[in-house]
């Protein structure tokens, strides 16, 4: 299948007020066209700067990062993000909220057209009837369902989320995840999900790219078989405990705590 997202040997250093900080050193990453990648590594090796090249936020000293077959060298609009802490105006409706990106990347739908998307996507993730309420009348799952109607309303064709359920409780977390895969199929996309929670990444990627220890490269990646759309009882599978197990393992070696000769 076509790529989608291609990292190619990328480097990156950054400099600060005490010295240079190398951060990326040799990612690779292929994600085909409507495929899900996840990136899981330790904490500060470099997955939000990655998100930042895919996005052309910013561009990589050495290496190459390809977005639909062109080289990306500037910020990309048809491109959507979402965090963990979503950032929603509290001035503005959840509807207002949502249309917000339509003020900046440019769009051919009227004002009754953009209010229609916006609130088919309130609907598809469950927020029917909390178009006119502030964000602060919403709770934490809320926002962040809001927030993601938001990175897709201008229909991009990659979406990334970096840590988006991080914040959430874990009841809250899992069932935003189905909400994903509900998502995904009404309005495919590619997705690169930043994520330190090895469940999340194999319930909802079909790639999970371990990252290394800062500075970062590309240490493992493990393919999740995927037929059709899973459930959480798949997440209590032997399979899913063997993937669990392999990842595991794999972020100990990007600690540092383990040799990769005693997880093989
Ligand atoms: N603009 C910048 N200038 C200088 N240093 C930076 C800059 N952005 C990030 N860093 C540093 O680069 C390293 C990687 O940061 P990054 O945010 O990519 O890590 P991360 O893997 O997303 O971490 P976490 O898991 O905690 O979110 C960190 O040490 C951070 O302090
Ligand atoms: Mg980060």
């Amino acid at each position: 299948m076509k790529e989608l997202i291609g990292l190619r040997d990328v480097r990156h250093t950054f400099h600060t007020a005490n010295g240079p900080l190398p951060v990326l050193d040799g990612l690779e990453l292929s994600v085909p066209e409507g495929g899900f990648a996840a990136v899981v590594g330790p904490s500060g090796c470099g997955k939000s700067t990655l998100t930042r090249l895919v996005a052309g936020l910013m561009i990589p000293d050495e290496g190459e990062v390809w977005l639909h077959g062109e080289r990306v060298k500037a910020p990309r609009p048809t491109v959507g993000m979402a965090f963990q802490n979503p950032v929603l105006l509290e001035w503005r409706t959840i509807l207002d909220n949502v249309m917000l990106p339509l003020e900046i990347v440019p769009t051919k739908l009227t004002k009754s057209q953009q209010q229609d998307r916006a609130r088919y996507l309130l609907d598809l993730v469950g927020l029917a009837g909390f178009e006119d309420k502030r964000p602060s009348e919403l709770s934490g799952g809320m926002r962040q369902r809001a927030s993601l109607c938001r990175s897709l309303v201008h229909s991009p064709d990659v979406l990334i989320l970096d840590e988006p359920f991080g914040a959430l409780d874990a009841f809250t977390r899992e069932d935003l995840w189905q909400t994903m895969h509900e998502v995904k199929k009404a309005e495919p996309f590619t997705g690169l999900l930043i994520t330190h929670d090895l469940r999340e990444s194999i319930f909802l990627a079909d790639q999970v790219v371990v990252l290394s220890g800062r500075p970062a490269r590309t240490q493992y990646v493990l393919d999740v078989p995927r037929t059709g759309t899973p459930t959480l009882d798949d997440l209590y599978t032997p399979q899913a405990a063997d993937m669990l197990t392999i990842l595991r393992q794999q972020i100990e070696i990007a600690q540092g705590r383990t040799d990769a000769k005693d997880a093989a």
